[in-house]
């Protein structure tokens, strides 16, 4: 029997005070999900429970129990309440997935500060817009990230701290560094937990949009609430359960369900620091016997690349229950998981916005390939009418994904942006900005973005963010940035130029613009290619119109042309 039971039953008689009282938590009473995560598994008598194994690059494995975690995380508070960081600094972790990154989180939300997580590949220019944005007091990094941070450190006055938690001890600390070792501090074994209250923020995700620099979600402690339930009922997950979450902590899977949900429910997880290869990921399955596996459709999709005779030569009968999130999971990746693994991947829906699962396929539901699955109890979802905002009264028809605010885990508020928060809410709903349509039976059926972000394997990347980067290549006049097709990722970025007077296009050119700015952005965010143009296609006021760009790249339609100029 699944943790969820029936999921008819549960939408019968749902409130989130079920989730209240598990945790022992009263509406006014302190909420610290730091505590919550590590002191509170200990006082249930988890203590000795292995909560961590930790595998790095170079296969070296690291585990601790939950009272490593409860004490690791209590050093590392004491020690940024002795740099003077209070609750509310904005304190960033940008780290690969190294245990101090999971524990140095905890640590954070212990003191009441707030936690700002950003992949370490990202490159200074991206670093800078975030960093800025949140006036962020303190970076806790390693040494080989350490450089990009010096690289804008001027333009950064607030930043009052580089904590470099892998220093050798013998190369001197350059300005504002200073070096900590978990190895070797003193453990801390009481630490005054900050009294958090619900609405007290806890973590800061950065999320890219279409205009503009990319938005601080504001989070707060008492998601925890709907991330502790949604991971018990969605996830499954169980006492005995050894969990890996394949999602880096740089994004909001990797911290909803990479470390709040999984420590607060006191599971053993597995953490993989390596690149993705299907051989590494089975072996992984193998050698820890995870039984519940969270992962990514991109990642789906390679496996089902690398192809079943891979998968034979590994034991992986300990799995019981997978789950995906982040990009459409098409029907075929459903089927073949079933065929290979004895057990579909079930699909999940939700956002950095909003903090947990909302639309979900359930164990023991009926599973629907290509479905995104039904609303969580306790979230009402709906399909609006673009034009009025209203829900669609009849099944079948695509209209925009609404959620009614008032969930634990919603965002609070994009940081210092109160016009893109209202931006997303109307007549009652918040706008997810994807499309979907409904069945008669209530599934949700995922169509497309409702705006020109790209989503490449998962990650969401601003066009905005790429042409800003572009622009400010010297030979750049002017810059699009639209997505196209691409069999694994779905799609993939790809960039249209025009030069300034004076520079011709060539491949030498192309090179060069690539390499410089990929110093500027994420990996992630990369054009696969370039295409120059002599002008890009602008309505007559002079707006760039990705749309025409995005419809020949998708071999679409290319719609009302008549306000554009030279038409
Ligand atoms: O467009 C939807 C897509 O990813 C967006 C949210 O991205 P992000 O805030 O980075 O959070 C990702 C992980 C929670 C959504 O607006 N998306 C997410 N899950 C799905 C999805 N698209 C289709 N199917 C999904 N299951």
């Amino acid at each position: 029997m699944s943790n969820i039971g029936s999921y008819d039953e549960r939408l019968g008689n749902f409130s989130w005070s079920i989730s209240e009282k598990e945790l022992g938590y009263k509406p006014g009473d302190v909420i610290n999900i730091g505590w919550y995560c590590s002191d509170r598994v200990c006082q249930m008598g988890k203590a000795s429970k292995l909560a961590l194994i930790h595998e790095g690059f170079s296969g070296v494995e690291r585990r601790y129990t939950y009272n490593d975690i409860r004490l690791a995380s209590n050093t590392i508070g004491a020690f940024l309440r002795g740099l003077g960081i209070r609750n509310e600094d904005r304190v960033c972790l940008f780290m690969d997935k190294i245990p101090e990154l999971y524990i140095g989180f905890l640590a954070i939300l212990k003191i009441g500060a707030i936690a700002q997580p950003l992949f370490s590949a990202f490159g200074d220019e991206s670093l800078y817009v975030r960093l800025s944005d949140a006036g962020t007091t303190a970076v806790i990094t390693q040494k080989k990230h350490a450089p990009k941070i010096k690289k804008i450190l001027e333009r950064l006055p607030h930043l009052k701290h580089i904590i470099i938690v892998d220093h050798d001890g013998k190369t001197p600390l350059r300005e504002r560094e200073v070096a900590f070792s978990l190895t070797e501090a003193k453990p801390v074994e009481t630490l005054e937990i900050f009294e958090t209250k619900a609405e007290s923020p806890s973590v800061f995700h950065y999320t890219s949009g279409t205009t503009g620099q990319p938005k601080g979600v504001r989070h707060v402690h008492y998601s925890l609430i709907s991330q502790y339930l949604t991971a018990k009922w969605v996830l499954d997950l169980r006492e005995d359960d050894i969990y890996w979450c394949t999602a880096d902590p740089g994004w909001v899977t990797g911290t909803s369900y990479g470390i709040i949900a999984p420590f607060c429910l006191g599971i053993t997880q597995c953490v993989l620091d390596a690149g993705f290869s299907a051989e590494a990921w089975y072996r992984f399955i193998e050698k820890y016997k995870i039984t519940m596996w969270y992962s990514a459709p991109t990642a789906i999709r390679s496996l089902m690349k690398a192809g079943d005779e891979i998968v034979k030569r590994f034991d992986l009968s300990s799995l019981r229950h997978l789950a995906s999130v982040g990009e459409p999971l098409n029907s075929e990746a459903v089927v073949w998981s079933q065929r290979v693994f004895g057990r579909p991947f079930l699909d999940t829906y939700w956002q950095t916005e909003t903090g947990c699962i909302v639309i979900s396929n359930y164990p023991g539901m009926e599973v629907r390939p290509g479905s995104m699955g039904k609303p969580f109890p306790g979230i009402t979802a709906a399909i609006l009418n673009p034009s009025t905002y209203e829900p669609h009264s009849s099944y079948g028809k695509i209209g925009l994904i609404g959620l009614r605010p008032g969930w634990p885990s919603m965002m609070r508020s994009y940081w210092n942006n109160e016009a893109a928060f209202q931006g997303k809410h109307r007549n009652g709903w918040y706008l997810t900005g994807d499309r979907a349509r409904m069945d008669k039976d209530g599934y949700f059926w995922f169509v497309g973005r409702d705006d020109d972000v790209i989503n490449t394997g998962g990650h969401l990347v601003s066009p905005f963010e790429v042409e800003s980067a572009l622009l400010s290549h010297p030979a750049v006049a002017e810059s699009a940035v639209v997505s196209k097709p691409d069999p694994i990722n779905l799609e993939v970025v790809k960039a249209f130029v025009s030069l300034k007077p004076g520079f011709e296009p060539s491949k030498d050119l192309e090179l060069e613009i690539m390499n410089f700015i990929r110093k500027k952005l994420s990996p992630l965010a990369m054009p696969q290619e370039m295409a120059f143009f002599k002008s890009l296609p602008k309505t007559r006021s002079g707006k760039l119109v990705r749309r025409i760009l995005h419809a020949k790249e998708w071999g679409e339609e290319i719609g009302d042309t008549s306000t554009l100029e030279d038409d």
